[in-house]
């Protein structure tokens, strides 16, 4: 009998905010896997805050994610059914299988990137987290624009988050001094006490810019020679005025501003006056740094000094209402749904 395969599609695109409305379960019998291809079973799919601004029209470096078809996402799962030699049944491989219990894909097709991944090592679950794509960005953004010297300093905003954790752990490892920006204790604490921040500041205690540069400025008495930016708003403004000369800005993310009206920024000209490079980039875009990044990733994490937290919902009818509440700071740590 055929598989029942689960998924979830978008079914609307949000006017303003997201809702669960902009969702739509379905369930389909799958076809058996064809010529070269493979069958997945998912047991994580990965939400991540890109995915809002897909569901968009807005200007992107990838195009809006089409109405009517199963959510975009990465995953990891089992390869059950195979016709293809390099993924025989009972591989785990990382893939792009969207939200949904499972996948046929084509193996040999690069814009998969399908990928084997140790099953026993480290959780399976980490493989979408800090040994996955949010690793490895931090990785990138520190690489390629942050190059923090010993002894400077990094700020990083959404700390806690997938992405800002494995900024902090990569960052301490270069003998940086580290300065998280997270929303409430309970993030700052695991900032500081599992991923070794040297401080950490939460910003919803801070209502407005003038408040907020005056409490980091108060952790940053030598002044802050690189950003590594997950949220843009009134958070980026407040360290761009406190930028060193010459000081760097990654612009990996800003996620205030995906979820309805784009955040404003509130005095570019510290640009200008502290000779900033400020630079955007993509992940996916910068695949030559990402061997030696996953290297750098997995010594930290089996060494302990890397470690992870998660948010995980269950069963795939979760995910929209998981995704909405990442959006919204619910989540603590790389948030995922658990399928298998
Ligand atoms: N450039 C790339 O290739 C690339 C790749 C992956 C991710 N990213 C970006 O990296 C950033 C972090 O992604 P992630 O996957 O690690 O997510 P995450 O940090 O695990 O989760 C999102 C976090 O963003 C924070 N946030 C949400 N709305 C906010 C607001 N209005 N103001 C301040 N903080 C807000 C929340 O943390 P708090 O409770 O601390 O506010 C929330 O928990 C995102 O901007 C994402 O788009 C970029």
């Amino acid at each position: 009998m055929a598989i029942q395969n689960r998924k979830i599609i978008l079914r609307s695109r949000p006017e303003g905010e997201a809702g669960l409305d902009n969702f739509e379960l379905l369930t389909e019998p799958l076809p058996p896997a064809g010529p070269e291809q493979v069958l997945i079973r998912h047991h994580y799919l990965s939400l991540d805050p890109y995915m809002r601004r897909r569901m968009d029209l807005k200007k992107n470096y990838a195009p809006p994610h089409p109405v009517g078809e199963v959510m975009l996402g990465g995953t990891v799962g089992e390869v059950l059914e195979s016709r293809h030699p390099d993924f025989p049944p009972g591989t785990f491989v990382v893939g792009r299988g969207g939200w949904q219990e499972y996948s046929i894909v084509p193996a040999a097709d690069a814009s998969q990137d399908l990928r084997k991944v140790d099953a026993d090592k480290v959780p399976l679950s980490y493989h979408l987290g800090a040994l996955g794509m949010p690793g490895l960005t931090a990785w990138v953004g520190l690489e390629k624009i942050c190059q923090p010297r010993s002894g400077e300093t990094l700020v990083v905003s959404a700390a806690s988050g997938a992405v800002g954790s494995a900024v902090i752990a990569l960052a301490k490892s270069m003998q940086v001094r580290v300065v998280g920006i997270a929303g409430g204790p309970e993030k700052c604490n695991y900032a500081v006490t599992a991923l070794g921040c040297d401080t950490c500041v939460d910003y919803k205690q801070y209502s407005d810019t003038a408040s907020l540069t005056e409490a980091l400025r108060a952790q940053c008495p030598a002044g802050v020679d690189s950003l590594f930016e997950n949220v843009g708003g009134y958070v980026m403004d407040s360290v761009m005025s406190q930028m060193n000369a010459f000081g760097r800005i990654a612009v990996c993310g800003m996620i205030s501003g995906y979820d309805g009206e784009p955040a404003p920024m509130r005095d570019p000209s510290a640009i200008l006056w502290s000779r900033l490079r400020v630079e955007g980039f993509i992940v996916g875009e910068n695949k030559a740094l990402w061997d030696v990044g996953f290297a750098k990733l997995r010594e930290l994490v089996v060494a302990g000094r890397l470690r992870p937290r998660e948010s995980i919902s269950t069963g795939i009818e979760s995910a929209p209402e998981a995704f909405l509440g990442m959006l919204r700071g619910k989540n603590l740590g790389k948030q995922l749904v658990k399928l298998a």
